[in-house]
């Protein structure tokens, strides 16, 4: 038996038209739902992942979920938050529960201040087609690839600056976390929903699971040479390097970025497969920066050389 007190659909107050796409209410008392597990277990990402569905937290980043063509499963959230995100709900295509629950039972749920209580679960799209990105895309392409970035927040942020610079799509290493982790799209604040995504297949057993549905089976050393082999420069973001500064990098013809891992950067296979690597200028007594802050760089350069900065 579950704890429901009352089910009840909104679409009866709606056009017949409408009775298909309308979403349902129900409030809960407890969190005992099977449909309710993805909410009890945010600590637990990596499960989300393998079930191809995430997390978004926070009523900026619900609301970007629901402005966006990723599918929605259902929305949780205080009562009092129901009004302001009817018109979304509404707009919606497929029918989505919204779980309302009071404020107490949803403190119990990790990160409550954080985002006040409304959460959402969408589910993770299949990867973009790298053809299409390369196909329908305009010119000149700008792509950024990450390799071995582990740190979910790190990667949120990048993603974050791509998408305010313009980049067309995002291609995960085999070795890096999933843009999709709950922690990933909450820095993110809701922009991973505007950027293709092309996951690489994991390759070891970090994760407990060696391929994931939404995943492409290659390297990134191997997707890096194919961009290269099909006229995209990859370029390497490489703090190490004295061969070239930003300053002196070309970014005008299609180009991929490739940012490293926070611990150890660029791994020897993915900064081969570069055509070159280029460095931000750093004092001696400064190692890199974050790779967010580095994307920012890089991408704001890409962008004034093209003349889309003034
Ligand atoms: C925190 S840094 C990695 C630091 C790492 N200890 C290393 O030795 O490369 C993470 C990533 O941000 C980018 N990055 C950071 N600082 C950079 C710089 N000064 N020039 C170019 N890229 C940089 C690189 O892609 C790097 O792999």
């Amino acid at each position: 038996m579950h704890t429901s007190l009352s089910v009840f659909f909104i679409a009866i107050q709606h056009s017949h038209a409408k009775l298909l796409e309308m979403f349902r209410v129900q409030k809960i008392t407890s969190l005992d739902l099977p449909e309710l597990a993805p909410y009890r277990t945010m600590r637990r990402p990596l499960e989300h992942e393998r079930q191809g569905i995430f997390v978004a937290e926070g009523e900026k980043v619900v609301r970007r979920l629901l402005e966006s063509h990723f599918e929605v499963v259902s929305v949780l959230l205080p009562e009092k938050h129901l009004e302001e995100f009817r018109p979304l709900l509404e707009a919606r295509p497929e029918k989505i529960t919204v779980y309302l629950a009071d404020k107490k039972l949803l403190e119990s749920l990790i990160g409550f201040s954080m985002y006040q209580g409304q959460l959402a679960v969408g589910k993770i799209p299949p990867p973009a087609s790298l053809d299409d990105i390369l196909s329908k895309s305009p010119k000149p392409l700008l792509l950024v690839a990450v390799d071995a970035l582990t740190s979910a927040e790190n990667l949120g942020a990048l993603v974050r600056n791509c998408v305010a610079f313009g980049v067309q799509a995002l291609i995960v290493g085999e070795t890096s976390s999933s843009p999709f982790l709950r922690r990933a799209v909450r820095n993110s604040m809701g922009t991973i929903f505007q950027l293709p995504v092309i996951e690489l297949a994991k390759l070891g057993l970090r994760h407990r699971f060696k391929t994931k549905p939404h995943a492409t089976k290659s390297t990134l050393a191997e997707c890096l040479k194919e961009l290269r082999a099909r006229g995209v420069r990859c370029i390497a973001a490489h703090p190490h390097t004295d061969k070239k500064r930003l300053s002196q990098a070309d970014f005008s013809g299609d180009c991929c970025l490739v940012f490293g891992s926070e611990g150890y950067g660029i791994s020897a296979p993915a900064l081969e497969a570069c055509d070159e690597a280029v460095a931000i200028p750093m004092p001696p007594t400064v190692d890199s920066l974050n790779v967010g802050a580095a994307a920012a760089v890089f991408l704001y350069e890409v962008n004034r050389q093209r003349g889309k900065m003034d």
